[in-house]
């Protein structure tokens, strides 16, 4: 099998940053000026994660497809790491949006839309109860403080590796087996040792030690850990989880917020999972901000016998902006129209595509990489062995190989997510936007080992 040459990986490197910036010249001053009044130039801090010397400044963005300000087009396959799963500004969420907008914004106050979306949830994903906020950080973090308050029990447990947005307590790894703060986690409140347990996904027998005092409000679990790579449960995995949950008195708390690409009803749906609490963010309203978070008619009943009217609006679940006009009137767009049953059977075959595009590269040059999938979501990683949890998935990457891939695509046209290698496909992506991907892959592969 061939290695990486690591020499020829840096001069490729190069060759491809001074492409990338002789390219982009109107970006380049937009970086430059925006140094004056955005720390590091940008908006957001990981926006100065993309492989280039800066990131591209865009112009406009339809669909599966974005111009930047330099007139290059991309074939989006990073849909802002899923707030955008639906294609750019799709028809029926811009209509929506643009009707709610003259008829008011935040009230303050309920609308029919927000009935009419708590109704479609309860039909989608099996759970009676819903509530709203604004992301999907803000709808773990109130799970996890009614969890808590519902079981009078102190401590949370996530899975290694796992990301669940900027929820304090999931900021915990595993090093040589002993949980302690994650790499470069930020002024945390507390040693996030005293807030949370962490385990690797499949391993049942540590999930079992870890909730047996009984001191675990829930567990927080992507159903396939999509952050660090996708990481399959094994078969029997969720079933167990399930029961070692009910016996401990544990809630069971699914963030759907990405592996909401398995389906219309997500993983849960498809493969009959029950949890106790679902979270859904993201693109539940085609990339207007909003999130959801369901529960069983058993927390619903326990929420309301500790609810204080007097205090509710001060007790640590909030937000004057959640569950606003706009963001409903997007969702019910959105899930009436756009993330349907139909989109997705256009979705999942395209990833399958491109699935197979990259397998044949994989085999071609014989790299010791592979290539997997969720639903409309693939992914592939910098090791042959198929990683049957967080640690093995996070010891497979390579940040240096990972930005050439994403820097080489993107001066072709295509975008990944930052994060990892990560694509996925939109209502309408179509199969030449995934054959251009899969022919650059195949040229990247063949100037690194060929
Ligand atoms: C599984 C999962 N849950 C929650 C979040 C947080 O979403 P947001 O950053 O929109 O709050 C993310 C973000 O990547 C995620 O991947």
């Amino acid at each position: 099998m061939p290695t990486i040459d690591r020499p020829r990986l840096q001069s490729l490197m190069q060759r491809e940053q001074q492409r990338f910036v002789n390219d982009r010249p109107k970006s380049k001053a937009l970086f430059d000026r925006a140094g004056k009044s955005l720390l590091g130039g940008v908006p957001m801090n990981w926006m100065a994660k993309w492989a280039g010397a800066f990131p591209p400044f865009v112009r406009e963005a339809q669909g599966a497809h974005f111009y930047d300000v330099d007139g290059n087009r991309y074939i989006d396959f990073c849909l802002g790491d899923t707030g955008a799963m639906t294609g750019h500004s799709p028809l029926a969420t811009v209509k929506a949006v643009e009707e709610q907008v003259r008829r008011g914004i935040t009230l303050m106050l309920p609308s029919e839309d927000a009935v009419w979306v708590g109704e479609e949830l309860q039909k989608r994903f099996g759970l009676p109860y819903w509530q709203f906020a604004l992301t999907a950080t803000d709808a773990n973090r109130f799970s996890i403080r009614l969890a808590r308050q519902i079981t009078g029990r102190s401590k949370i447990l996530v899975f290694n590796w796992c990301y669940h947005g900027t929820v304090d307590e999931s900021f915990i790894t595993l090093k040589d087996g002993v949980a302690q703060a994650r790499r470069g986690n930020i002024g945390p409140p507390v040693d996030p040792a005293v807030t949370t347990k962490v385990v690797e996904f499949n391993d049942l027998p540590a999930l079992e030690q870890a909730l047996a005092p009984g001191d675990v409000a829930c567990v927080l679990a992507e159903p396939v850990m999509t952050n660090v790579g996708i990481v399959h449960p094994e078969p029997g995995f969720h079933q167990a989880m399930r029961e070692l949950t009910k016996k401990h008195g544990t809630l069971l708390m699914i963030d759907e917020t990405h592996t909401i690409c398995a389906g219309p009803g997500g993983y849960t749906r498809a493969e009959n999972l029950e949890p106790d609490f679902y979270i859904f963010g993201k693109a539940i309203a085609g990339g207007v901000p909003g999130a959801a978070y369901g529960f069983t008619e058993d927390v619903a009943k326990k929420i309301t016998e500790r609810h204080n009217l007097e205090d509710c609006d001060t007790g640590g679940i909030g937000g004057t902006l959640a569950g606003n006009s706009l963001s409903l009137a997007a969702m019910r767009a959105t899930l009436s129209k756009v993330l349907t049953k139909e989109a997705f059977d256009n979705m999942i075959p395209l990833a399958e595509r491109w699935t197979a595009g990259v397998q044949k590269t994989i085999d071609e040059f014989q790299v010791p990489w592979h290539v997997t999938r969720l639903g409309c979501r693939a992914e592939y990683l910098f090791a042959s062995k198929i990683p049957k949890n967080g640690t093995e998935a996070h010891d497979a990457m390579d940040f240096e190989l990972e930005r050439f891939m994403h820097l080489y695509a993107m001066n072709r046209g295509i975008l990944l997510t930052p994060f990892h290698n990560m694509a996925l496909m939109s209502p309408v992506t179509s199969k030449e936007d995934v054959d251009h991907h899969s022919r650059v892959f195949r040229e990247a592969v063949k100037e690194l080992v060929g």
